[in-house]
């Protein structure tokens, strides 16, 4: 199994990289907060080096001076140096490359997933040894399960808070699926998907934006939907997972209707088919989805976990400060025909 997914970050150009390419140049952004007289101040909030706005208007929340472009020419909004972000379901697939990319950008992870920790040779413990030993920042794992674990779910996240004073975000991409006619579907399967697709992703950003207003602080919340919660996919019986994701991006916006006056963004990725081992399964048993499947896109093709990595480091940096209760759909243009 693990040989047919795709490899990670190795191949794929560092976030870094692509940064420092941009020139050494005040953003624009940087302009119109001038022009519009925010001042950055510096707070004594949990991060003392990360400054507020402070305006007689509304402004966005900021957790960086966009005016002080580091040295090498880093773009200083997709920095996340020192931010400690949770990525759920980050064992495997689509949640542990999204780990990596923020690793790489700087950031301190915890993972929480149901699977006892991934075993030596597993691609978690190769991006775990990654940051230690070339990115000099840190990869933790929890075991936990987001539906059943509500408590423990809780305490960790609480741990995760106290050890670093801090917390900055989450990638929920916790999730499973589950390919039924819906004649057939019965109620514990059904309440099954609901409850990790939904309620687990709701406990999941609840744990995190409570330790995030305990500490008073701002932060960024990015929930894993899917293409499928937009469209009904061709010839992939799953009601109920599209149902779960159509519920995940309304989340997505209620949640940030409701923690935006805090600084917390939320936001949700909709990702297209990603060649994950999940469904790398399903190829094994429907070989002709190989085939048809990059054939429903724009750009006749499938997706692998790193074209999300860009995404998740925006959502999940001040790049993004200005953006809350949106669904950004990456999907080759699937549902754009
Ligand atoms: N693979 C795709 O084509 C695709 C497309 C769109 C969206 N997504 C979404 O992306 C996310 C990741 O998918 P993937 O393809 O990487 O799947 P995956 O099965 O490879 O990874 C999912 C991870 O979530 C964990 N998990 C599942 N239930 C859990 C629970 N109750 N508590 C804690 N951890 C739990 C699993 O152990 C696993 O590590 C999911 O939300 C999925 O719905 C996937």
């Amino acid at each position: 199994m693990a040989a047919i997914v795709p490899r990670i970050s190795r191949a794929a150009p560092s976030l870094g990289g692509l940064t420092r390419a941009t020139p050494r140049v005040l953003s624009g952004g940087a302009l119109a907060l001038r022009a519009a007289g925010v001042v950055l101040l510096r707070t004594h909030s949990v991060n003392k080096s990360q400054p507020r706005y402070m305006s007689s208007r509304p402004s966005p929340p900021a957790q960086h001076d966009v005016t002080q472009t580091p040295a090498g020419g880093i773009l200083p909004e997709f920095d996340l140096s020192g931010k400690v972000i949770i990525v759920s379901g980050g064992a495997q697939g689509l949640g542990v490359v999204q780990a990596e990319a923020l690793l790489e950008a700087g950031a301190i992870v915890h993972v929480l997933d149901r699977q006892p920790e991934p075993p030596a040779g597993s691609i978690y413990q190769k991006v775990a040894q990654r940051a230690r030993a070339e990115l000099d920042t840190s990869l933790f794992y929890h075991q936990v399960d987001v539906r059943t674990g509500v408590n423990n779910l809780n305490s960790i996240v609480e741990e995760i808070a106290e050890k670093h004073g801090r917390i900055d975000g989450l990638i929920a991409a916790a999730g499973i699926q589950q390919e039924t006619p819906a004649l057939e579907y019965n109620a514990a399967d059904a309440d099954r998907m609901l409850g990790v697709n939904v309620t687990g992703v709701l406990m999941t950003a609840q744990a995190v934006a409570r330790q995030m207003t305990r500490l008073g602080s701002t932060g960024s919340l990015v929930l894993i939907a899917s293409m499928s919660g937009t469209i009904a996919n061709r010839g992939l019986i799953c009601p109920v997972y599209n149902a779960s994701k159509a519920a995940v991006i309304q989340l997505g916006r209620n949640l940030a209707m409701e923690w935006g006056v805090k600084g917390i963004r939320v936001n949700t990725i909709s990702p297209g088919y990603i060649v994950t081992e999940m469904v790398q399964k399903l190829f094994i048993e429907y070989p002709e989805r190989e085939i048809e499947w990059p054939k429903q896109n724009m750009l006749n093709a499938l997706s692998k976990p790193e074209d999300y990595r860009g995404a998740a480091v925006f959502l999940l940096s001040d790049a993004s400060r200005f953006m809350t209760g949106a669904d950004l759909r990456i999907d080759g243009g699937h549902a754009a025909w």
